[in-house]
C-alpha cells in the first residue's frame, strides 16, 4: 500500500498556509498596506489625501494606468467611461427574470456575468485594446447595473445614465430620482458617496481580489472574473460586514445594552463577533475608518439627521478600545464600521450596501486583473493541498461490503 502522505517528500519544499496568511501569491505595484501602521497606500498615495482632495475618477485612472492623470487626461478618461455608461436594453430582461424581493447581490452576480454574452468583441485577454475596452465598460456600467438592481427592488421604471452628471452624481441620480419629480444630486452627498467610492477602490490581495485573480488565470474573460468577485464579495466577513455591521448597531439600539454585546464578542462558547471591527492585515486603525468616521460626521450634519445609532457607534468604539480583549488581539474599526451609517443616511436599504461596495471595488479588481493578465510570470493560479484522507486500499464490490 502507498501511503500518499510520503509523495510530497518528493516534491520538495511545502508549505501549508490556510488562509494564505503569509503567502504572496504575486507580485503587484498597485496597493500597500502597513497593517501595523495602519497605512494604506495608492501607488503611493496615501488614501487620506486621496480620499480629501482626489475624485474616483482621479483614483481610477490613478489604479489602472499607474500615474495621476494630467488634467486633460483626466477629461478624456471621464468622457471614455460616460460614453460607455449605457447597457444593452436587452439586459432589462434579465432583470425581470429574478423574484421582486431578490437581493440586489444575486442579480449583480448574474448580471455581471451575462455582461460577457452582450459584448464579446471586448473578451479577447490576449489583445491590449479588447482588455482595456472591458476594462472601462465595467466600470463605467457597474453604477447603471446597481442602480437598476435598487429600482428593480422598490418596484421603480429603470432610469437611464446621464452623461451631463458626474461618475457618481450620475449614480445617485439613477438611484434616487423618479418620473415627474425633480432631482437635484446634492453635492455633499455625492461629495461622501465619492469617498466611499475610494476608500473602497483597491485592498490589494483580499478575498474577492484574489478570486478575481485566480479566475482570471486560466484565461476567463474579465467579466466572468468580476462576477467571480462579485461573488466572493457577498460574505459577511467581507463585502457584507457593512451590511451587517448597521443590523448589529440597530440590534444594540442603545448605548446601555454596548456592554452586553461586548460581553457575548469576548464570550468564546458564543460565534457573535462584533462586525465592523477587526481585519486579516490591520492591526492597527484602519485608515479608510478613520476618513469614514469624519465623512459620518459631515453627512449626518448636513442631513440634519440625529440617527442615535451614530451615537452607539461611537459609545462601542471607545469602549471597545479600551477593552483588554479588544487591546489584546488588536481590534480596532474596519472601514465597513461607519460606513453603513452613511449609506442609511443617504437613502440606501441594507441590501444595496455590499453592492455599492463592489461598484467600487470594479476598478481595483480590474486593474489588478489587467497587472496579473501583463506579468509575464503569471500562471495559472493552482494551490496545493495536505492530503489527509484514507491510504490506497482496493475496491469492494458493494454485496461485499
Ligand atoms: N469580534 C470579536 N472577536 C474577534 C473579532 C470581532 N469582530 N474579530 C476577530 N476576533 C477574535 C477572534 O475570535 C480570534 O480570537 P482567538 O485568537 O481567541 O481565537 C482573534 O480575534 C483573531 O481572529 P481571526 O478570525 O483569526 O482573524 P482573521 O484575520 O482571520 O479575521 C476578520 C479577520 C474576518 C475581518 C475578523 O476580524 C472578523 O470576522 N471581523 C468581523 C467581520 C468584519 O468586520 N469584516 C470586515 C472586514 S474588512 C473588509 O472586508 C472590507
Amino acid at each position: 500500500v502507498i501511503d500518499i502522505r510520503k509523495l510530497y517528500a518528493d516534491t520538495g519544499m511545502f508549505t501549508y498556509d490556510p488562509g494564505f496568511t503569509s503567502t504572496a501569491s504575486c507580485e503587484s505595484g498597485l496597493t500597500y498596506i502597513d497593517g501595523d501602521e495602519g497605512i494604506l497606500l495608492h501607488r503611493g498615495y496615501p488614501i487620506d489625501q486621496l480620499a480629501e482632495q482626489s475624485s474616483f475618477m482621479e483614483v481610477s485612472y490613478l489604479l489602472l494606468r499607474g500615474e495621476l492623470p494630467s488634467k486633460a487626461e483626466l477629461e478624456e478618461f471621464t468622457r471614455t467611461i460616460t460614453r460607455h455608461t449605457m447597457v444593452h436594453e436587452q439586459l432589462t430582461t434579465f432583470y425581470r427574470g429574478f423574484r421582486r424581493d431578490a437581493h440586489p447581490m444575486a442579480i449583480m452576480c448574474g448580471v455581471v456575468g451575462a455582461l460577457s454574452a452582450f459584448y464579446h468583441d471586448s473578451t479577447d485577454i490576449n489583445d491590449p485594446m479588447q482588455r482595456r475596452i472591458a476594462s472601462h465598460r465595467l466600470i463605467a456600467k457597474m453604477p447603471t447595473i446597481a442602480a437598476m438592481a435598487y429600482k428593480y427592488s422598490v418596484g421603480q421604471p429603470f432610469v437611464y445614465p446621464r452623461n451631463d452628471l458626474s461618475y457618481t452624481g450620475n449614480f445617485l441620480n439613477m438611484t434616487f430620482s423618479v418620473p415627474a419629480e425633480e432631482y437635484v444630486v446634492d453635492p455633499v452627498i455625492e461629495d461622501a458617496m465619492d469617498k466611499i467610492f475610494i476608500l473602497h477602490a483597491d485592498h490589494e490581495q483580499n478575498a474577492s481580489t484574489s478570486t478575481v485573480r485566480l479566475a482570471g488565470s486560466s484565461g476567463a474573460n474579465p467579466f466572468a472574473c468580476i462576477a467571480a468577485g462579485i461573488a466572493c464579495l457577498w460574505g459577511p466577513a467581507h463585502g457584507g460586514a457593512n451590511e451587517a455591521a448597521l443590523n448589529m448597531l440597530r440590534e444594540i439600539g442603545t448605548v446601555d445594552r454596548i456592554p452586553e454585546y461586548i460581553a457575548r464578542a469576548k464570550n468564546k462558547d458564543d460565534p457573535f463577533r462584533l462586525m465592523g471591527f477587526g481585519h486579516r492585515v490591520y492591526k492597527n486603525y484602519d485608515p479608510r475608518a478613520k476618513v469614514m468616521q469624519k465623512t459620518a460626521n459631515e453627512v449626518l450634519t448636513k442631513l440634519g439627521v440625529t440617527d442615535p445609532i451614530f451615537d452607539v457607534a461611537r459609545e462601542l468604539e471607545q469602549i471597545a478600545l479600551n477593552d483588554p480583549y479588544f487591546v489584546e488581539k488588536k481590534l480596532y474599526p474596519n472601514v465597513d464600521f461607519y460606513s453603513g451609517i452613511i449609506l442609511s443616511a443617504i437613502g440606501f436599504p441594507t441590501e444595496m450596501f455590499t453592492v455599492l461596495f463592489a461598484l467600487a471595488r470594479t476598478v481595483g479588481w480590474v486593474a489588478q486583473w489587467n497587472e496579473m493578465i501583463s506579468d509575464p510570470a503569471q500562471k495559472i493560479g493552482r494551490p496545493r493541498q495536505l492530503y489527509t484522507g484514507p491510504t490506497q486500499r482496493d475496491y469492494v464490490p458493494v454485496d461485499k461490503r
